[in-house]
């Protein structure tokens, strides 16, 4: 998601450190040949930082390629001397931020701004890094995946936006997250969105929304994933019914490959008509008696409700917890085979406290292998095997040391 261009290793070794917080994948490339080559690689690349090693002239034209070429993808210049002539001239090519490198606060911050831009301006259609990869299409319409869960605090959407994020990669069309807890919803809070629209705002437009419509109604989270969040009161949540559920439903399958739907802990009108619209409904539970005999009553409650049970796909979260339980207990507590286990990590709970899915921040993480794994088995998704920033820096590293 950011490039750092800096010729110069020391100085793009400290860039990597100053930046490790912000979201997304970092590269570095030390010369133009590498840095086209990544942005070559990913359509949908949000940032380059030109380092202060890189001479300001060439990074103005870098910016003022870009700006025509692809003006989601910012440019961020690091100068310690910018003077009033250098500022004025970034402005006219399109350089976003001019940061001074030796003050790490601002640096960062204007590498955030930046950021949080280009995720507004990059287009749906642009896919991410790696598409094409693994990718099994199931034809014109995409796929709705339900998490489920009714014991409170399960892990629901933990998984749901670690799920969407690990779809976005693969996607042609994007994935759209859905929010359902329609009078607590949490999703924009666990990716810290601004949303300025949503589910509720959706009201006004039943029984005659297009995609144009559905389109202004959503945030934008990464390259390749929106999200339509839930009402901001539970007021408005009120009014958002089942039929209306159904419609923004069907007209998100048409545009996106994906349509995660986070879900609230009780069965109510939006949850029902996202069942009878999902293609998988994963079902979160985990290994302690009071949420496994929670379970059971939903996976009950599925079957009264006529709920195919070929759908329903069981994960077991915190799957590692040292509880004394077996996974045959687990079956046999359920009646029902368990499928994919997502391990417990306290860097779970740190990544939704940052806004940032473990799955971004640390792709070869036990927890993100995992839900990798659960989208392949599960889905049908392969993911191509997950970029490491360290071993890219290191890969780099080596080979600077050669040249
Ligand atoms: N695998 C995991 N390891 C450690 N902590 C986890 C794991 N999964 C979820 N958690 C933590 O458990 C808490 C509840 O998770 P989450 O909000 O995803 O649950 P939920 O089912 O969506 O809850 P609610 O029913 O309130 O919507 C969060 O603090 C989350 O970080
Ligand atoms: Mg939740």
């Amino acid at each position: 998601m950011t490039i750092i261009y800096e010729p110069q290793p020391a100085a793009a070794e400290r860039l990597v450190a100053l930046l490790a917080g912000l979201p997304g994948d970092l590269r570095t490339a030390a010369a133009p040949a590498e840095l086209a080559a990544l942005l070559d690689a990913d359509p949908a690349e949000a940032l380059v930082v030109a380092g202060p090693g890189t001479p300001p002239a060439d990074a103005l034209a870098f910016a003022a390629d870009q700006r025509l070429a692809r003006p989601w993808t910012g440019v961020v210049l690091l100068s310690p001397e910018a003077d009033a002539d250098l500022l004025r001239a970034a402005l006219r090519s399109g350089v976003r931020e001019v940061a001074d490198p030796r003050d790490p606060v601002a640096l960062h911050e204007a590498c955030a701004r930046a950021l949080q831009l280009s995720l507004r301006l990059v287009p749906a259609s642009v896919p991410a890094a790696g598409v094409g990869v693994g990718v099994v299409d199931g034809g014109d319409d995409g796929r709705i995946v339900t998490v489920l869960g009714t014991k409170g605090g399960c892990g629901k959407t933990a998984l749901a936006t670690n799920l969407a994020v690990t779809l976005a990669r693969t996607a042609r069309r994007g994935v759209l997250l859905v929010d359902l807890d329609v009078q607590a919803g949490d999703v924009a809070a666990a990716l810290r969105l601004a949303p300025e629209r949503g589910l509720g705002d959706a009201v006004g437009l039943a029984g005659g929304l297009d995609e144009a419509g559905l389109a202004s109604l959503l945030t934008p989270v990464w390259p390749g994933l929106r999200a339509l969040t839930a009402p901001g009161r539970p007021a408005e949540g009120d009014r958002v019914d089942g039929e209306l559920v159904g419609e923004v439903l069907a007209l998100a399958r048409r545009t996106f490959d994906h349509v995660v739907v986070d879900t609230p802990a009780h069965f109510c009108d939006p949850l029902l008509a996202a069942l009878d619209a999902t293609d998988r409904c994963l079902v979160v539970t985990a290994p302690d008696v009071l949420t496994l005999n929670n379970t059971r009553v939903a996976l009950e409650t599925l079957d009264l409700l006529g709920h195919p049970a070929e759908q329903r796909i069981v994960v077991l979260n915190r799957a590692n917890s040292p509880v004394g339980l077996t996974i045959r207990d687990v079956e046999r507590v359920l009646g029902a085979p368990v499928g994919p286990h997502v391990p417990s990590s306290a860097d779970v709970p740190a990544s939704l406290n940052r806004g940032v899915p473990i799955a971004v921040d640390k792709p070869g993480h036990p927890v993100s292998r995992a839900i990798a794994d659960l989208a392949a088995s599960a889905l049908g998704v392969a993911q191509p095997p997950a970029p490491s920033r360290v071993s890219r820096w290191r890969g780099w590293a080596r080979r600077s040391a050669h040249e």
